[in-house]
């Protein structure tokens, strides 16, 4: 059975053919209109979602298949205190795939064995959120052409920031990458996820201007406030990098920025003007990879 619940669950070959299948459909959608024509896959969505809920449903359609969604779980029999076993072995009896978001490491990975489809991790808790990296790769790829070889800063909540451990895992993978971490000292990435990395790949440092000149991506992302138990605590970190136009003025002209949204206050609005903002295109990466994902899972050969 296929499942998806870490970056790494795909081979760098594998990840590579998906990357090359959405930037075909990117091309041609039209040809790929109906492979899943006949398919329906669940969102089980335990914890809110704009973004990754409604490009997956998006990507579903427009592959011709159908989708049910459950992301108000009161109205669900969880409430009744049915294990989410039971709940999988369910809805995995109506429909071909399951994608389910939920805010505790490690549920999706449990659920597989009680699944008759595969399961894709759409984000749990502060563990992984491999399609947003599927949907980072991407980005970085059909905007500089390759992956290998660039300078990647990680800006903001390094510790919570489930998208920066998968991409640093991804990236791992590639030739000649050079890793930045910029963070508070109390939000530094953890170090399970720095072990993927060659010591002598990455800094660490809590000054993002001394070294935006030397940066290829910056990768910003917001301080997840959800995952903090005292409040004070956040507030007094959430604004620590906000990104402006005098900021960038040290920047490559060639950098990216990247940011798995949604932004709360790190990257100032008069910077979605500046070129090198990607953070929107990212979004419609996302709907794109995420139909290659699933037409490679699920689907039919296209016409
Ligand atoms: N990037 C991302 O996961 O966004 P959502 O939380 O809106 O799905």
């Amino acid at each position: 059975m296929k499942y998806l619940i870490e970056p790494n669950d795909l081979s760098l070959s594998e990840t590579e053919r998906i990357l090359s299948l959405a930037q075909s459909i990117m091309k041609e959608p039209r040809k790929f209109a109906q492979v899943c024509r006949g398919k329906l896959m669940a969102n089980l969505f335990y914890e809110p979602s704009t973004r990754t809920r409604f490009s997956f449903e998006a990507a579903m359609l427009r592959l011709g298949g159908n989708v049910m969604n459950l992301s108000d779980i009161s109205t669900s029999s969880h409430t009744k205190g049915e294990s989410m076993a039971d709940t999988i072995k369910t809805i995995s009896s109506y429909s071909d795939l399951i994608v389910m978001r939920h805010p505790e490491a490690g549920t999706p990975k449990k659920s597989i064995p009680h699944s008759l489809v595969p399961i894709i991790n759409a984000g749990d808790g502060p563990n992984h959120h491999p399609t947003q990296t599927l949907t980072d790769l991407l980005t970085i790829k059909d905007i500089k052409g390759h992956i290998s070889n660039q300078t990647v800063a990680f800006c903001g909540d390094l510790l919570y920031g489930r998208t920066v451990h998968s991409l640093v895992k991804a990236l791992s993978r590639y030739d000649h990458m050079k890793f930045i971490f910029i963070s508070p000292e109390e939000l530094k990435i953890p170090h399970y996820i720095k072990e993927y990395i060659d010591e002598n790949s990455y800094v660490e440092t809590h000054s993002l201007e001394e070294v935006m000149d030397q940066i290829d991506i910056l990768y910003v992302t917001r301080v997840q406030g959800e995952r903090f138990e005292n409040i004070e605590e956040y507030n007094r970190l959430k604004d620590t990098y906000i990104i402006d136009p005098p900021k960038l003025e040290k920047a490559k002209e060639d950098m990216i920025i990247m940011h798995p949204l949604p932004r709360v206050n790190e990257i100032d609005t008069r910077v979605d003007e500046d070129k090198r903002a990607v953070y929107f295109n990212q979004v419609r990466y996302g709907m794109y990879v995420r139909m290659a994902l699933i037409a490679d899972f699920v689907g039919d050969e296209p016409c």
